[in-house]
């Protein structure tokens, strides 16, 4: 049995979303989205909204040190030009709940979700995209600075525009590269012009902040079956396009004080289509999850090598799976914490790392069939149940040390 230590001041935490756990939230573009599409609905999702007590409360029993959530721009801006006092006062208390229990927060401006009037405006494509988001967010921001330091302005830019406007399965569900272009554009924008104002905010109180994205990495791999060459190109520009492309610009700009990394799993790449695509061979070797995802932990420690050019810090914003046996969710976790431990040891900064996810949740077009939490949600009494994981988790979290 081998032992991999974490630095002391390492951050222990796990993330969740406020559309996939808070429930009631019928202002979203995805809410009209599943009604449309004739989706599982989100609904009241693990009424978070009204439990956060609870799930915190479990949270810090898991010995958790953070928490990293989202906020709802549906609920705090229901108009163009309105801002609800009342759901901002909700998250400062869901704020000062954290602040009790001495979990810090890692604050998501953006996790998938817009406000219905902006989808019909046209989202992120349209002109004015970036102008409404950061009203939103300079509100908010002055809302809330003296609860958070640390904040995501977009979770996975990459996986929102590819869902909504290359395989369209999520809103807004416009197939066009031309679209999907705008969007990556505006969100860049938004979240370059977004640091700014987030700095301008805190400067003049005397305040620091600390500002990234939530970005998605794959290792991409090439299908070894077929056209092999041909693969390996389309490999290289997938790997170019959804894991680089917004990186390099948003450093360059200087719009990011640490990276926040969302890894999951690896792709094999078969040449198709302009940007190649996902293989649909299903005989590669190695495990997949019950998602269907290539679990491959050493890409953890690979990616985490390649961000080192950055010279910035890295948290780890989400890492998990769902699966059919506690094993598996035991193994994914403690194999992917090695990597994460072989790419410290090797000089990458990691300050922390966030499990995907706190609680189990709506899954987006999946519904709730998958269950990537550390706690069970019962979903006709919404009782949590802690997962055989949690409590390995737990430990590790405690003893700040990994045995395998
Ligand atoms: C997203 C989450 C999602 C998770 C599992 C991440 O890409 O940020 O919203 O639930 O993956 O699919």
């Amino acid at each position: 049995m081998s032992k991999f230590k974490f630095p002391d001041s390492f951050l222990w935490g796990a993330a969740i979303s406020s559309y996939q756990t808070e429930g009631g939230n019928f202002q979203s573009d995805w809410s009209l989205w599943e009604k449309e599409k004739g989706l599982e609905k989100a609904e009241d999702a693990c009424k978070h909204y009204q439990l956060y007590k609870e799930d915190f409360k479990i949270a810090k029993e898991l010995n958790l040190k953070a928490i990293r959530i989202s906020l709802e721009w549906s609920r705090i801006n229901p108009k163009p030009d309105e801002f609800d006092e009342v759901e901002l006062n909700h998250y400062r208390e869901v704020l000062l709940e954290l602040k009790r229990l001495g979990l810090k927060p890692i604050v998501t401006l953006h996790h998938f979700t817009n406000p219905l009037w902006f989808g019909q405006i046209g989202s992120w494509h349209g002109n004015q995209a970036p102008d409404f988001f950061l009203k939103y967010l300079v509100k908010t921001v002055d809302y809330l600075k003296d609860l958070v330091d640390t904040w995501v302005i977009v979770n996975e830019p990459c996986v929102f525009v590819y869902k909504g406007y290359i395989e369209a399965s999520w809103p807004p569900g416009n197939k066009s590269y031309l679209l999907a272009k705008k969007a990556l554009d505006n969100i860049t924008k938004a979240c370059i012009d977004g640091a700014q104002l987030i700095r301008n905010i805190y400067a003049k109180q005397g305040l620091t902040s600390k500002i990234s994205i939530a970005k998605n990495m794959r290792l991409f791999n090439p299908c070894p079956l077929g056209k092999v060459k041909l693969n390996a190109y389309a490999a290289k520009l997938r790997e170019y396009i959804f894991n680089w492309v917004i990186l390099d610009h948003l450093v360059s700009a200087g719009a990011l004080d640490y990276i926040g990394l969302n890894y999951y799993c690896r792709e094999f790449v078969t040449f198709k289509g302009l940007i190649g695509a996902e293989c649909e061979h299903t005989d590669h070797k190695g495990k997949h999850n019950q998602a269907g995802w290539y679990v491959y932990p050493q890409g953890l420690f690979e990616i985490l090598k390649s961000l080192k050019k950055y010279n910035l810090p890295i948290i780890i914003t989400e890492n998990g799976t769902t699966e059919n046996s506690d094993e598996a969710y035991g193994q994914y976790l403690k194999e992917h914490l090695i990597s994460l431990s072989k790419a410290i040891s090797q000089g990458v900064k990691v300050e922390g790392y966030f499990w995907w996810s706190l609680i189990d949740n709506f899954e987006w077009d999946k519904g709730f069939s998958q269950r990537f939490g550390l706690v069970e949600v019962d979903y006709s009494s919404y009782q949590r149940k802690l997962k055989p994981v949690a409590l390995e988790y737990a430990k590790i979290c405690q003893e700040n040390k990994i045995e395998y």
